[in-house]
Parts: C-alpha cells; structure tokens; sequence
C-alpha cells in the first residue's frame, strides 16, 4: 500500500527553459520550485561557463544573475551536457548564433544520441556545426549570423522545434517549424510570457521572428510540479491495493497530460483539480488503486506521454487485455533504447511482452516476480520502473545502478519510503 502527499520535483523541461530565458536576460532573476537534478545542473553549469551567476538558495531555489546574452563569453574548456539531452540540443541553438566557439560533450549515452536532427537544420540557417562522424557529440559551434528558414521536422520533438525556434529568435527574418505531430510546447509558452514576436499558426507549426528588442524575464518565476515524475506515483497507487496519494501542484499543460488520459481509458481511479492557469496550467491529481484494462496507444499521444511508456508497460503488465504501444520509435533514442529495454525488464519481471519495431505487445495480467539482477542501464525512468515494480512485489530487488533516478528525481526513493511509512501507519491506525 502507497498512501500520503507527494511533494513533486519541478518539471525537468521548464526548469532547463527558465534556466535558459532568465540566463538570456541582463538582470537577476529567482526561479522557485526548480528541479536541480543532475539534468538541470548541466544546463547551469553551461550558463555560469558563459559567465552568468547562478546561485542556488535552496534546493528548489535558483538566483541567476546574467550580464545578458551580448555579453556571454567564450568557455575555457568544453561544455559537458552529461546526461541531458535537452541541454544538448536546446544550448545548439543558442550557441550556433553567438560569436565565439564552444564544443558541447556529454556522457557515454548522451554521445550515443542522434544530434544531426537538430545540426542538420541549424545548418540551413547558416551555423557551423561539426558533429562526430556518426552524428553525434561531441559538437563544435562556431557562432555565425543566421538566417531564418521554414523547416518540416520529420521527427514529432520538442527539443528539435525549441533549438530551432531560439536560433530563429537570433536569426535574421522569421523562422517557422512544423511538425508531424505536436510535442510540448514550454518554450513556446516562454515566448508568449516574455513578450517576444511569435504565432502558433496551428497546432504543428509555429512561427518566431529575430527578437530586437531587450531580452527580459520575470523577477520570480515558478516551475510547476513534473508530470512526468508524478506518472510513477499515479501508476505505482493504482497498481498497489488500498492505496490513496495526493500529489499537488502538477503541471497540466494539456502537451503532457496524455499519461491521465492514458490511465483514465485503462479505468485508474484518478480525480484530477486544476487549480491555476498563469503561463503553465497547474492543479491536484488524487489516485487511488484500481483494476486496469488494456489500451492501444500510437499516433499523436506518442509525443504527449513519451517519457512515460516505460511506466505505462508496467501498469499494462497488470491490465486486463492486450496492451498495443506502436509508432513510438523515438523510444529507442532516449537515454537508453526504451524499446529494447523496457521489453528486457519487464520480461524479466515475468510479463509477456515482446518486442516490435515501434514498440511492444504486452499481454496481461501476469503475475510478477523478482528473479537475478536487474540493471536500470544508468537510465533515470528505467530506474523508477525497477523501484515501482519492487515496491510492488513487495520484495527487495537487486537493482544496478538504482539512483539514476537523480537525473530527474533526486527526492524519489526519499518519497517513495515516506510512501510506504505512512501506509504502515495508517494501517496499524486502522487494525487498533
Ligand atoms: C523534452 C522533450 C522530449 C522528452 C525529454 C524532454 C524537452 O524529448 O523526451 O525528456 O524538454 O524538450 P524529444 O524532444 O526528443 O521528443
């Protein structure tokens, strides 16, 4: 049993974004409720290399004081992304446009990770860009002035449209960036919120024009709860008997909430507030278990729940049905192969799943058990996948490399403990 309040991270994707626009800006900026997980903390580390002061007042707690972009300096050494896509692909974008050269560098899945997708139409707007041969890091920019274009992503991605759409805010003319289906849209919300000249011409396209004007952002700006983070906790209550959690201030920007539209087709028992809509919609989800069906998912929920399939498989494991995950091959270009990985564990777990070209088949329900050694591959979801279906079982795995979960979450095993306490309390409460 699962039971109490969880206090959730900030959302990983908006904290890299407020780091970004607040480092942009020549002023200090407070950024609240940020997630300084090992992700983030790449992106801070890339800003105070270009000479911005980021002070951390607490754990959730930034000061960032910049100079402003026109004054940002060539790095000394390389800027290392380690684990962070985001910061990757997002900073290409902005250092493509700066007059100096930076090499970006990252660990040993970070430098497995495809980077053409972003260099390749960063070059069409006249940046320098040299990548390994394969295409991936590390990357040497060298700054040049841009032009903008119009470019059809094949790929539905929120970090290929944001590193496309900052450069385009340097870049000569307009840029504009359609894509396949719609990805999260937090950058997207930053331009709205700071003023700068941009159109969201329909749901996969938009529109941004060089910004000219003074670069600003808000003296305080608060990051909302990660739903992403959350979908552990919505899953982990569902699965597990008479559990009952609150989990408050979640971002529900409507990009991101496919994970409850997912869990509420499967039957969980979800009752969802929202409380707050100021730039990022924000609310309370309340879960509690419930028997899960089974559920096919492609098409443009893919991109609205990506970083949460390796939870949902878990909860299909469980489902009554045949549980179809297609059309999601983005998975196997994560911080590890989410599609090969995911099906390795799970079997593992005893589920029946097998792998497809993009995806998975899962039939259940299954029951699971806890058998050898499991490996989360160093990646951050996998790790949380493993310490659910521990939770669970009800049985301690044995679990390699299990706190690659800081890359996201670094309180999740805090809480998850806290989870279980107050179960156990308040079923002796209830046997007295
Ligand atoms: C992110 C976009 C998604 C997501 C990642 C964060 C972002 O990746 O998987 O965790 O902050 O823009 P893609 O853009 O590669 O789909």
């Amino acid at each position: 049993m699962l039971k109490g309040t969880v206090l959730l991270p900030g959302d990983k994707s908006i904290t890299h974004r407020a780091i970004i626009f607040a480092s942009l800006a020549a002023k200090t900026s407070r950024i609240e409720g940020a997630l300084l997980g090992e992700d983030c903390c790449a992106t801070i580390q890339c800003f105070q290399q270009l000479g911005v002061e980021i002070e951390r007042v607490n754990t959730t707690t930034l000061v960032i004081t910049s100079p402003g972009v026109e004054q940002f300096q060539q790095p000394e050494q390389a800027i290392d992304c380690q684990n962070s896509g985001t910061t990757a692909r997002l900073m290409m974008g902005i250092l493509a446009a700066l007059p100096f050269q930076t090499t970006l560098i990252g660990d040993e899945s970070l430098q497995r990770r495809p980077m053409q997708r972003v260099a390749q139409p960063l070059r069409q707007m006249g940046a320098q860009i040299q990548l390994s041969q394969t295409g991936t890091l590390p990357a040497v920019i060298t700054g040049q002035r841009l032009q903008g274009i119009t470019y059809h992503s094949p790929v539905a991605s929120a970090q290929v449209k944001s590193a496309i759409l900052l450069a385009g805010l340097f870049a000569d003319g307009e840029t504009i960036v359609y894509e396949p289906e719609q990805s999260r849209d937090h950058t997207e919300r930053f331009f709205a919120e700071l003023g700068f000249e941009w159109q969201q011409i329909n749901q996969l396209t938009v529109r941004v024009t060089k910004h000219q004007r003074k670069w600003n952002f808000p003296d305080c700006y608060h990051v909302p709860g990660d739903i992403s983070s959350a979908a552990f906790w919505l899953v982990g209550a569902s699965l597990i008997p008479e559990s009952i959690i609150e989990i408050s201030h979640v971002g529900l920007n409507p990009t991101r909430t496919g994970i409850l539209e997912v869990l509420d087709q499967m039957g969980a028992n979800i009752e969802r507030q929202e409380i707050d809509f100021s730039g990022e919609p924000v609310g309370k989800l309340i879960v509690k278990s419930a028997t899960l069906q089974a559920i096919n998912i492609g098409g443009a929920m893919i991109p609205r729940v990506i970083d949460e399939i390796p939870i949902i498989a878990l909860a299909a494991t469980q489902a009554h049905g045949q549980t179809c995950v297609s059309q999601a091959e983005e998975l196997r270009v994560k911080e590890s192969d989410r599609i090969t990985q995911t099906v390795q564990l799970l079997k593992q777990l005893g589920a029946e799943i097998m792998e497809t070209a993009d995806g998975f088949i899962i039939d259940g329900p299954t029951p699971l058990q806890n058998q050898g050694v499991y490996d989360s591959f160093g990646d951050h979801r996998l790790a949380m996948v493993l310490a659910i279906a521990e939770a669970y079982l009800a049985v301690p795995m044995h679990i390699k490399r299990r706190k690659a979960y800081c890359v996201s979450y670094p309180d999740f095993e805090t809480t998850l403990t806290m989870l279980q306490q107050e179960a156990r309390i308040s079923g002796i409460n209830l046997k007295k």
